[in-house]
C-alpha cells in the first residue's frame, strides 16, 4: 500500500487560504489534514465549520478531519455534511468511544481515534477492529511547530504489533513534528500516514517539500 502525506492546513497562511489549498490540490499529497480545536480540550482555538466548507470548495483531496474538541458526538452529522471522509475523535474526549465510532461510520465516514502522548496504545485493544485509523499524537495537541516526541516510535511499534495480531486493517497516522528526518523511521516502525504542518508550509517550496516527503516514505 502507498504511504500517505497529509499536510496540515493549520500551518497554512489563512490570509491566502485559497492559494494554499490550491497548492495542495496540485501537489502529490493525497490527503488534507484539518485540525479543529475548541479551546477546551486543547488550549487553542483553530477554526470550525465555515472554514472547512471553504476548504472543501477548493479541493478534491481526501479530507482527514482531526477533532480536538470535547464531546465530539455533537458534531458528527455536521462534519459528514461538510465533506469529511475520515473523522478522528480523541480517545480522551469520548466517554463512549465505541458508540462514537459507530456514529461516525453510520454517517458514511471512516472512523479515526487520536491518542495523546500519555495514552497507552493498549487501551485501544478492545475496539481496534472498529477503528479505521489510529492517530498517534507525537506532540501534545493544540499547536503546530512543536518538537517530535521520541517515544512515539515505541508506541507505533507496539500498535502495529497489536494490529497484526488481531488481523485488523487499521491504519496508523502520526501527527506532530514530522520532518524529512523522522519520516522514513516512522514508516519503518509501522506508520501509514504522516501529517506535516510547519515542515511543509514553512518551506521555501512547499510543493517540492511534499514531493520529497512522498518520495522518502515510498522508497
Ligand atoms: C497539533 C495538530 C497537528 C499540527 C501538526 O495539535 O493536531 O496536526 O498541525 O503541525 P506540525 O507538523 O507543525 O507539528
Ligand atoms: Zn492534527
Amino acid at each position: 500500500m502507498k504511504n500517505i502525506i497529509a499536510p496540515s492546513v493549520l500551518a497554512a497562511d489563512f490570509g491566502n487560504l485559497q492559494r494554499d489549498i490550491e497548492m495542495l490540490e496540485k501537489s502529490q499529497a493525497e490527503w488534507v489534514h484539518i485540525d479543529v480545536m475548541d479551546g477546551v480540550f486543547v488550549p487553542n482555538i483553530s477554526f470550525g465549520m465555515p472554514v472547512l466548507k471553504a476548504i472543501h470548495q477548493h479541493t478534491t483531496k481526501f479530507l482527514d478531519v482531526h477533532l480536538m474538541i470535547v464531546d465530539p458526538d455533537r458534531y458528527i452529522a455536521d462534519f459528514a455534511k461538510l465533506g469529511a471522509q475520515m473523522l478522528t475523535v480523541h480517545y480522551e474526549a469520548c466517554n463512549h468511544l465505541h458508540r462514537s465510532l459507530q456514529a461516525i461510520k453510520a454517517h458514511g465516514m471512516q472512523a479515526g481515534v487520536a491518542i495523546n502522548p500519555h495514552t497507552n496504545v493498549s487501551l485501544l485493544e478492545d475496539c481496534l477492529q472498529d477503528i479505521d485509523m489510529v492517530c498517534v499524537m507525537s506532540v501534545n495537541p493544540g499547536f503546530g511547530g512543536q518538537h517530535f516526541i521520541e517515544n512515539t516510535y515505541r508506541k507505533v511499534t507496539k500498535l502495529k504489533d497489536m494490529i497484526i495480531q488481531q488481523g485488523a486493517s487499521t491504519k496508523i497516522e502520526i501527527d506532530g513534528g514530522v520532518t524529512n528526518k523522522n519520516a522514513k523511521k516512522l514508516i519503518e516502525a509501522g506508520a501509514d500516514v504522516l501529517v506535516a504542518g510547519s515542515f511543509v508550509f514553512n518551506a521555501e517550496n512547499p510543493t517540492q517539500t511534499i514531493s520529497d516527503l512522498v518520495q522518502i516514505i515510498n522508497s
